[in-house]
């Protein structure tokens, strides 16, 4: 396990939000996040950044206290987040956008190799690279989000919601670049979905976040066919008597 949470409880403000959140995530395995809306999802990726401190428990990646590490020790640490709505530079053109996701470090020759992998992952990214980000579709700004994000190479992508606002053809658009990535073994992924049935095709595993308290996990496969799942969007897993989560 590279990615651990433990019994972790974070506040916003005053508000307690996350009460008892306990997850792993290990070396390129694709985890997602579910749950209803205020559920406490958005806070734990927040919190694996470095947005927010937690206020209990323990939260550690390869080893190291991330509960003390500041955000901008993230990308050297193989961290990269993609945050709900996150904003592009609309008037700069797409390779623009991109390279202002590498590392200065990097260099030219490593950052231009990272655009043609980013141009693979993401085939309509590739004929436009002079476009401003800004005339591109939905999907395609959302595709561009992620492609930023993965730009410094980074061991794990924390992913929040990447299909929202989208129609389901170009959610599927932003899920096959996924798909591929999973395909070539590429970073672990912490991801937050709504779309419950994209995330839960695409994942190895899964948890369910109600309330800031992880309900239960398993298996994708599993969760798939569990009514608690759905049932927790309905107003709690709790709704769901034992006998019936066959
Ligand atoms: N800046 C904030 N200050 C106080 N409470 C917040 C703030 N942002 C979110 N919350 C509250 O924290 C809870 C969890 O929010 P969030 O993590 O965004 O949930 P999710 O991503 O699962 O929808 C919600 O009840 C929300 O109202
Ligand atoms: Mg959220």
């Amino acid at each position: 396990m590279t990615l651990v949470l433990d019994s972790l409880a974070v506040s916003r403000g005053r508000t307690a939000v996350l009460h008892d959140i306990s997850l792993t995530v290990s070396a390129g395995e694709f985890v997602c996040l579910l749950g209803p809306n205020g559920a406490g999802k958005t806070t734990v990726l927040d919190t694996v950044a470095g947005l927010l401190r937690p206020r209990g428990g323990t939260l550690t990646w390869e080893g190291a206290d991330l509960g003390r590490t500041p955000t901008h020790r993230l990308i050297s640490l193989g961290v990269s987040y993609a945050m709900e709505g996150r904003r592009l530079f609309k008037r700069l053109s797409v390779a623009d956008n991109l390279m202002l996701g590498a590392p200065p470090r990097m260099g030219r020759a490593a950052a231009a190799a990272e655009l043609d992998r980013m141009h693979e992952l993401f085939p309509p990214l590739a004929g436009r690279p002079g476009e401003p980000a800004g005339a591109l579709s939905g999907g395609q700004q959302q595709m561009l989000v992620i492609a930023q994000a993965l730009m410094c190479r980074p061991r794990l992508l924390l992913l929040d919601e990447p299909s929202a606002g989208l129609a389901p053809r170009l959610v599927e658009e932003v899920f096959d670049g996924l798909r591929r990535l999973r395909g070539e073994g590429g970073p672990a992924v912490l991801l937050v979905e709504q779309d419950t049935a994209d995330a839960l095709a695409l994942c190895d595993r899964g948890y369910v976040v109600d309330d800031g308290r992880v309900a239960f996990g398993g298996a994708c496969s599993d969760l798939a066919e569990d009514p608690r799942v759905q049932a927790v969007y309905l107003g709690g897993a709790a709704a769901v008597p034992e006998g019936d989560a066959t």
